[in-house]
C-alpha cells in the first residue's frame, strides 16, 4: 500500500478501485493516471491542519494544471495560485472565481498583467520595483486598482534541492527586506495599488518547518508598522513523501509551527505538490532489457520527456510493477531508462526490481506533481494522455487524449504563416 488510493488490490496496482492495467490496456502507455479522491483528500488534510487560522488555500496550478484536476479542486473550494496568463486562463476555465486567484511570478509580462487586471484577479504577488511601477500604471489605464502582496526574499536557505530553493539571497525571487521596507514607506507613490499583503515562498519540498518560521517572522517584522497589511501568504512548499519510509514534516507540523505567529492575520497558502504528487502515477511498458557494462538496463516507453524530475533534479520516484511481485521474489538492480537520446534519460537508477520482461507494465509513483506539466515533445514524442479516476473511485475518464504526430506538426504546417 502506497497510500489510501494507490495500492495493490488482489495483486494488481490500483488507483482507488480501478486497476491501472485496465486503463493502460484502453489508453496505451505511457499514461498518467490521477486519483481525484486522493487529490481532494490531500486538500482536505491541508485545510484541516490550518483550520484554526483564517486560512485560504490557493492550489498552485504549476504542479498539475489538468483542467479536470483544477475543476475538482476549485469545486471543493480551493482558490488558485497562477504564475502566468496561461494558468489564469485555465483557472477561469476551471470555474475559479477571479478574486480567488493569486497571480505570482518573477517575470509577468505587461500583457499578462493587463489580462489579470481586466479579469479582476484577487491578488498580485509583486517581485520587483519595476513591476510595481508598471502594475500601478496598468491599473490606472484599466481603471482596476490592484491588490498587492509584496514578495519578500527573506534570505533564508531552505532545506531542499538547490534547484527548488527560492528564498536565499542569491535567488532571483522576491524583494530583499530593505526594498520591501522602502516600497512600503513610499506606498502613496502608487495610488492605484492597495498594499494589503506580504508573500513568501522559500522553496518547494521543504524538509523542515524552521526555515519557514524564520521567513514568516521576517515578513511580520516588515509589515508590523502597517495595519492595512493583514494578509500573509506563506507560499507552497509542503512536502510529499517520495519513498515509503521518508519522514517529512506534515501539514499539521507546519500549521503548529506557524500558528502562534500568525494569530489575527489572514493566511494564504499555495500548496501544489502536497495536493497532487501522491495522487498521480505514470504507467510505462518495458520494451527491452539489456545487459551492458556490468549493468542491466530496463528500457521503457516512458522517458525524461514525460517525467523530467529524475533527469533534472536527480529526483527519486518509486518504480513498481503493476503486477504485485510474489513475496520473496528474486530481485536484481536495474536502471530504468527511456528511449530518448540522452544519457540523463533515466527514470530510476539501481532499482531492485523482480524479473521484468518486455511487455510488462511498471508504475512510476508520486508523479502527479511536476510530471505532465513539465513534459516536452523532445525527440518528437507525443505527450501522454491523462486519466482521472473520479471521486467515486470506480469510474474514470481520459481527460486529455494522447497527442499524435500530426498534433506535433500542426502549428508549422503550410497554413501557418508567421506575422511579417
Ligand atoms: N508558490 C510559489 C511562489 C512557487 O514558486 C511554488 C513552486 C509554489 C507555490 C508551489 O510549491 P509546492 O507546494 O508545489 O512545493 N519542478 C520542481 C518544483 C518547482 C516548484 C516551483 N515553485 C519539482 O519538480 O520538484
Amino acid at each position: 500500500m502506497f497510500n489510501d488510493s494507490i495500492q495493490y488490490q488482489n495483486g494488481a496496482l490500483s488507483v482507488d478501485a480501478v486497476r491501472a492495467a485496465d486503463i493502460a490496456a484502453a489508453c496505451g502507455t505511457p499514461v498518467y493516471i490521477y486519483s481525484q479522491r486522493r487529490a481532494l483528500a490531500n486538500l482536505g488534510r491541508v485545510r484541516q491542519a490550518f483550520a484554526g487560522m483564517n486560512a485560504h488555500i490557493h492550489y498552485s496550478a504549476k504542479a498539475n494544471a489538468s483542467l479536470a484536476i483544477l475543476r475538482a479542486l476549485v469545486a471543493a473550494g480551493a482558490g488558485v495560485d497562477a504564475v502566468s496568463g496561461g494558468e489564469i486562463h485555465r483557472a477561469l476555465l476551471a470555474g475559479a472565481r477571479p478574486e480567488t486567484i493569486v497571480f505570482a511570478g518573477v517575470g509577468k509580462t505587461p500583457a499578462e498583467l493587463r489580462y489579470a487586471l481586466e479579469h479582476n484577479v484577487g491578488w498580485f504577488n509583486v517581485e520587483n520595483p519595476d513591476e510595481i511601477r508598471l502594475l500601478d500604471q496598468l491599473a490606472a489605464e484599466t481603471g482596476r486598482p490592484a491588490r498587492v502582496a509584496l514578495r519578500l526574499n527573506p534570505d533564508i536557505a531552505a532545506s531542499t534541492h538547490p534547484h527548488i530553493a527560492t528564498g536565499h539571497g542569491g535567488a532571483k525571487f522576491g524583494l530583499p527586506a530593505d526594498m520591501v521596507r522602502d516600497v512600503l514607506a513610499h506606498q502613496t507613490d502608487y495610488p492605484h495599488l492597495r498594499f494589503e499583503g506580504i508573500h513568501i515562498h522559500i522553496g518547494s519540498q521543504l524538509h523542515d518547518t524552521q526555515a519557514t518560521r524564520g521567513a514568516v517572522e521576517a515578513a511580520l517584522n516588515l509589515i508590523a508598522p502597517y495595519p492595512a497589511i493583514q494578509t500573509v501568504n506563506i507560499g507552497g512548499g509542503l512536502p510529499a513523501a517520495y519513498t515509503p519510509d521518508e519522514t517529512m514534516p506534515s501539514p499539521e507540523d507546519f500549521a503548529a509551527a506557524l500558528k502562534p505567529l500568525l494569530a489575527g492575520y489572514t493566511v494564504l497558502l499555495e500548496p501544489g505538490r502536497s495536493i497532487i504528487a501522491d495522487a498521480g502515477i505514470l504507467v510505462v511498458t518495458a520494451l527491452y532489457r539489456k545487459q551492458q557494462a556490468g549493468q542491466t538496463f530496463l528500457i521503457t516507453d516512458g522517458s525524461m520527456a514525460e517525467l523530467i524530475r529524475p533527469a533534472l533534479y536527480d529526483a527519486y520516484h518509486e518504480i513498481v510493477p503493476l503486477l504485485q511481485p510474489a513475496e520473496g521474489a528474486a530481485r536484481c538492480p536495474v536502471d530504468v531508462v527511456g528511449p530518448v537520446c540522452e544519457t540523463a534519460d533515466v527514470l530510476g537508477r539501481s532499482r531492485l526490481l523482480p524479473d521484468i520482461r518486455p511487455g510488462d507494465l511498471l508504475a512510476v509513483l508520486t508523479a502527479g506533481a511536476y510530471g505532465w506539466v513539465m513534459a516536452s515533445n523532445y525527440n518528437q514524442r507525443p505527450r501522454p494522455p491523462e486519466v482521472v479516476v473520479s471521486g467515486d473511485g470506480q469510474t474514470w475518464q481520459i481527460t486529455r487524449r494522447r497527442e499524435t504526430w500530426d498534433d506535433l506538426a500542426r502549428l508549422e504546417e503550410s497554413g501557418y504563416h508567421p506575422p511579417a
